[in-house]
């Protein structure tokens, strides 16, 4: 078998082609170690959930140390071929992978809406194109994984290589995890790295599609995929002493926690973490498009579980009340209800433990004076959308920025509105966080709005803008945001490749003559 050629039987044994993802009895999975498709050793599994229904849709392998061994070990045994194979033919698999996930991007989307609870039309499907779209853009990035030349005069050539690192070990959160997997995998192993990424354990299946699908075009061990707990799988992933590096997205303590691991052994980390991003809107923008792009900064048709959600909301006091009375016009009439259904706009959050959390914030939202609540509040407890775990996007005023609810990341769709009235007080507030992902600005004058930019503490600010974001931009966080870049050419330089600089002599004497 050449390295590039098709595994499609593998894939098959896996068990892995589940057309019916919404299917009615929970299916058995197997994980992706070195080609194969294996349960855990132990034997043990997990209950993966629809949280839109509070039902089980599978049983995946909870995997552990032993598993995480084998894992690593088959990078580590694929790392050297694959490291040596032509950027190009590396290139081309991605490209391969690409177009046959577009084959099957609609399963995705659904597969993706079904086990997180992410609407299909608003947002799942979107997620499916991105991981088409990052295979293929880092498939055509292949060649430019470029060195320099360093001009320090005639006699000495001195030049830089970019070469993969070694084993990344990557783990993923639920919120976007088709999206970001693809987002470690891709650029991980288009530098001619090999990966192990574990899945969240609330949405490992279409990380194990992608895997699946990576399999048949990739030699064996390139791409593994794990499901298991994050101590008991991601734990001695991060402490690997085969993991060369770890590329990590999910909350602040985790990120710590892997960070002191990868410290023990000096392996470089990319930590994309948390975030409470501020929107600081002006006096000129009380418009309706403005209120459409809140909406969509804070991500609500996500349910807000986005770590760049806009969720401090500073609104200058002149259109305080009348820019909040649209906004909770037109955040009121956004539909929530089942992730499949094509009329849904806000689906359902991702398990029992958020819920609650969300609803917990709700409540002390609720029941705190200096507070309004301008529209949302707790679920129903009776009713369709108390069959899942359905959250009503939420919309408080705040007297401070001191509150819980303003500071803490609630990743639900709980947004706070603080009024501000002299631009340095609203970038004094909205720099007042321990967090700095990203950042909102909306005004129609181009000069205070790249004043309030320059002057906020984020790694991202968009200006009277609120989507996401697009790959080729490199993204990454400030402070307890994060550390380090992914998503284009240089992020993939940089947290993907070391630099080996090449000092050449080109002035050694010539050897003596034969007399
Ligand atoms: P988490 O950070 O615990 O989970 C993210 C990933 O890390 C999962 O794959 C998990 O299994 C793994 N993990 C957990 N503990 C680990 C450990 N000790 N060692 C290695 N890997 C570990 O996030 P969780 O519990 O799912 O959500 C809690 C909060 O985290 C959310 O409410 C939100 O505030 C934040 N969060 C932020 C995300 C982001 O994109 N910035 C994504 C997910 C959660
Ligand atoms: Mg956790």
């Amino acid at each position: 078998m050449t390295p590039l050629e098709s595994n499609a039987k593998q894939a098959e044994r896996s068990g892995g082609s589940d057309k019916t993802a919404a299917g009615p009895a929970a299916r058995v999975r197997r994980m992706l170690i070195g080609g194969e498709w294996r349960d855990a050793l132990a034997g043990q599994t997990i209950t993966v959930e629809n949280p839109a229904r509070r039902e089980p849709i599978a049983q995946v392998p909870r995997a552990q140390a032993e598993d995480v061994n084998a894992a690593v070990d088959a990078a580590a045994k694929a790392f050297p071929a694959w490291a040596r194979t032509p950027p190009r033919e590396r290139g081309r698999a991605l490209l391969a992978i690409a177009n046959a996930l577009e084959a099957r991007q609609e399963e995705l989307a659904r597969l993706i809406a079904t086990e997180t609870g992410n609407a299909l039309r608003t947002q799942s499907r979107g997620e499916a194109q991105w991981v088409v779209d990052t295979f293929r853009y880092f498939g055509g990035l292949s060649g430019e994984i470029k060195g320099i030349t360093v001009p320090f005069g005639e006699v000495m050539l001195s030049y830089t290589r970019r070469e993969p690192i070694g084993v990344v070990g990557a783990i993923v959160p639920w919120n976007a995890p088709a999206q970001l997997s693809s987002l470690k995998i891709a650029p991980g192993i288009c530098a001619g790295n090999t990966i192990v990424l574990k899945a969240a354990e609330d949405a490992p299946l279409n990380v194990l599609m992608i895997a699946e699908v990576c399999q048949d075009h990739l030699p064996p061990g390139v791409v593994n995929v794990l499901t298991g707990y994050g101590p008991e799988c991601g734990g001695p992933l991060a402490a690997h002493p085969k993991v060369r590096k770890v590329s990590f997205t999910g909350s602040t303590p985790v990120g710590k926690a892997i960070m002191r691991a990868a410290a023990e052994r000096v392996a470089p980390v990319s930590l994309e973490l948390g975030g409470k991003s501020p929107s600081i809107v002006y006096n000129d923008a009380n418009e309706d498009w403005v209120v459409d792009g809140i909406i969509a900064s804070m991500r609500f048709t996500r349910q807000s579980q986005s770590c760049t959600a806009g969720s401090r909301l500073f609104l200058h006091e002149s259109i305080f009340d009348s820019f909040l009375e649209k906004l909770a016009a037109r955040t009121s009439a956004l539909k929530v209800g089942d992730p499949l259904d094509e009329a849904t706009d806000i689906g359902s959050i991702i398990n029992e433990r958020q819920f609650k959390k969300v609803c917990d914030y709700v409540r002390e939202g609720l029941n705190r004076s200096g507070t309004r609540i301008v529209t949302g509040g707790l679920p129903p407890d009776e009713g369709p959308l108390a069959k899942g775990y359905f959250a009503l996007p939420t919309i408080f005023t705040a007297d401070s920025n001191e509150w819980r609810l303003a500071r803490e990341e609630i990743f639900g769709p709980v947004l706070v509105a603080i009024a501000w009235r002299d631009e340095a007080d609203a970038i004094r507030m909205a720099n007042d966080s321990h967090y700095g992902l990203a950042a909102y600005v909306w005004t129609r004058d181009i000069g205070q709005a790249l004043r309030a930019a320059h002057a906020l503490e984020a790694g991202w600010v968009q200006v009277n803008q609120g989507g996401g974001q697009a790959l080729g931009q490199s993204y990454g966080g400030v402070k307890e945001s994060g550390i380090g870049r992914e998503m284009s050419l240089e992020g993939m330089l940089d947290s993907f490749t070391e630099t080996k600089c090449v000092n050449v002599n080109l002035a050694i004497p010539r050897p003596s003559q034969p007399t």
